[in-house]
């Protein structure tokens, strides 16, 4: 079979032309970056579990009536979604302080934080993703103020839902990242959820023990990486039927 053109290899994703015209295909690779790309690694399985965890959380999402990319899973590590116009920001959501956060501000890492705080990254990798303001996004045309009352109002939806839904399996949400995109359809616009949503992109504690869930195992170099993402696809009930074993999937790409 004809291999398929690949439009952009990601630090955790490859992209490629999708079947039919509007659609791309997003294959979720094991590759593990941190700090910008400074810390590589490999954890084996991630890419088959992201796959599923975002293919889960996306739909549940879409059963709210979030608007989002997500068409339907092709395979083990495949999925499909509707091509978008990427927002060049990271739509960062906080519930309790840790990571850039508690550094920045001198706030320990667990405390409370008294509302949801949003934060927008500028997603630009030789500038090192740099904290931006509302009025840098409106100045410099990467969003306009209508783009950005859409995002924050899906932002604190989809932290609601999903500070419920993590909870109801012993996990406490403590903050994650969204991208967005434009979904042209005519002369119409509109904001959709995209790229994933998965214990990379998210911060995710154990309820009872405060044990880390998620990348900052890989970032920290905690250990038993593999085995907190298998533990979130159990406790979500989308742990790969064969169990374990199943995790390193189909490597073939059509
Ligand atoms: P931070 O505390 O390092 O700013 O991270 C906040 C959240 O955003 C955390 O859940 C991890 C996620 N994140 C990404 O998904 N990509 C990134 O490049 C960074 C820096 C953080």
């Amino acid at each position: 079979m004809a291999r398929r053109r690949q439009i952009y290899e990601g630090k955790a994703k490859v992209l490629f032309e999708g079947p039919e015209p509007g659609t791309i295909v997003q294959y979720f690779k094991d590759d593990a970056t941190a700090f910008n790309n400074k810390k590589k690694g490999v954890i084996t399985g991630k890419g088959v579990l992201n796959n599923r965890i975002s293919e889960f959380l996306m739909i549940k999402l879409a059963e709210i009536g979030i608007p989002t990319h997500f068409v339907r899973r092709l395979n083990m590590r495949e999925q499909l979604v509707r091509e978008v116009e990427i927002i060049p920001l990271e739509v960062v959501i906080r519930n309790i302080a840790a990571g850039s956060l508690s550094q920045r501000y001198g706030v320990p890492e667990g405390t409370a934080l008294p509302r949801s705080i949003i934060e927008y990254y500028y997603k630009n990798d030789e500038l090192n993703d740099p904290l931006v303001s509302e009025e840098h996004i409106t100045a410099f045309g990467w969003a306009n103020t209508h783009d950005l009352d859409e995002m924050m109002g899906l932002s604190l939806r989809i932290n609601d839902f999903l500070t419920g839904l993590f909870l109801g399996v012993g996990i406490r949400l403590i903050d994650f990242k969204l991208e967005f995109g434009r979904l042209w359809e005519g002369e119409e616009m509109r904001i959709v959820l995209a790229d994933e949503i998965s214990p990379d992109n998210c911060r995710l504690w154990d309820l009872k023990t405060n044990e880390k869930m998620d990348k900052d195992r890989f970032r920290r170099d905690l250990g038993g990486v593999e085995e907190a993402y298998q533990e979130v696809a159990r406790r979500l009930g989308i742990l790969p039927e064969g169990g374990p074993r199943d995790l390193k999937g189909p490597e073939t790409m059509q």
